[in-house]
């Protein structure tokens, strides 16, 4: 048996124009995804207490029949579940056993399709765990790129490797496309983390970008100029210059605002941050709903997003170094 965890992720700057060919860069945090595999005789049982799912249990042979028991919508369920799937698909060809069985059991402190990549996570660990078990150790480059093969399985091709290249690796990386490499030299960001309860439909959302940025020049320069904060902000992110790193986010949010991403509860945690003397807040990942981000190393941001209405939990998360790793 063997249990693997993996971090999950905030997008400093990025995304968004990440699917466009523009660079991002996604920082790791100290919340991770759990999972213990352990090979059976055959077939696949799966185990979740943390997928904002009440918990389910499901076992089948890898025919894909098996249902977990829950009251949790079936796009959820079909996700979590596709996930873990394509990931056994993966170590079992990895690992050259293509009828490996597996007992998974997953445990996430990440809020699921929140903006902090806690499906990432989840496939990044279980690769690591269940290749493990089987004998196998992958690089965490070569467990990277798995799962992101996992991630444009399960989302049909509209996945970026930036957060399956970020929870491997850890720490903060830059994503331009295909490239993928960590940036050095930085140990540690303060960043405090406001949920809404809530979760952006990601699929959509990565459409209406599209569709503004094909009819509209100026939603196309948007897009572009999304990529020239990230060229800016990766020239102060090694300098601790935390008050140019806040305006850059405070600008990357106003313009994901104005493609149509943002909502209420996310702008009204975003500006209760800023009201409170963050150095700068965001939205993270798809929006809609789910997370922001705001860079403060007081209490304050923290104690003022606790009293803000929409804001469900808030939480300090530092920039976790480490990526996938056996516990
Ligand atoms: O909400 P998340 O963590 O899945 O992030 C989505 C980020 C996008 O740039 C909108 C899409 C992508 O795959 O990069």
């Amino acid at each position: 048996m063997v249990t693997s965890s993996a971090p999950g992720k905030v997008y400093l700057f990025g995304e968004h124009a990440v699917v466009y060919g523009e660079p991002a860069v996604p920082c790791a945090i100290e919340r991770r995804a759990r999972v213990t595999a352990r090979e059976i005789d055959e077939g696949l049982r799966i185990h979740s207490e943390d997928l904002k799912l009440d918990g389910f249990t499901v076992e089948y042979d890898g025919d894909g029949a098996g249902r977990p028991d829950v009251d949790a919508s079936e796009p959820l369920l079909e996700a979590a579940m596709g996930y873990v799937n394509e990931a056994v698909a993966q170590v079992r060809d990895a690992a050259d056993v293509p009828d490996a069985g597996f007992e998974i059991r997953i445990e996430s402190d990440i809020p699921l399709g929140a903006g902090l990549g806690s499906s990432a996570a989840v496939v990044v660990a279980a690769i690591d765990a269940a290749t493990r078990e089987l004998g196998v150790e992958l690089s965490a480059e070569a467990i990277a790129e798995r799962a992101y093969q996992v991630e444009a399985a399960v989302q049909d091709g509209e996945a970026s490797r930036a957060d399956t290249f970020c929870s491997a690796k850890g720490g903060a990386v830059r994503v331009e496309g295909d490239d993928c490499r960590t940036v050095d030299g930085v140990d540690n960001l303060p960043f405090v983390i406001g949920y809404d309860g809530g979760a952006g439909d990601t699929g959509a959302l990565v459409a209406g970008v599209r569709s503004l940025r094909e009819e509209y020049d100026f939603a196309a320069d948007t897009v572009r100029a999304i990529g020239d904060i990230v060229r800016e902000g990766e020239s102060v992110l090694g300098s601790g210059d935390y008050e140019t790193l806040g305006d850059l986010m405070d600008f990357n949010h106003g313009l994901l605002s104005a493609l149509g991403v943002s909502s209420r509860s996310l702008d009204s945690m975003v500006w209760a941050a800023r009201d409170a003397g963050a150095m700068g807040a965001k939205l993270t990942g798809a929006g809609g709903g789910g997370c922001i981000v705001a860079l403060d190393d007081t209490d304050d941001a923290l104690t003022a997003l606790k009293y803000t209405p929409g804001c469900e939990s808030v939480f300090r998360a530092e920039l976790d170094t480490d990526g996938v790793r056996q516990e």
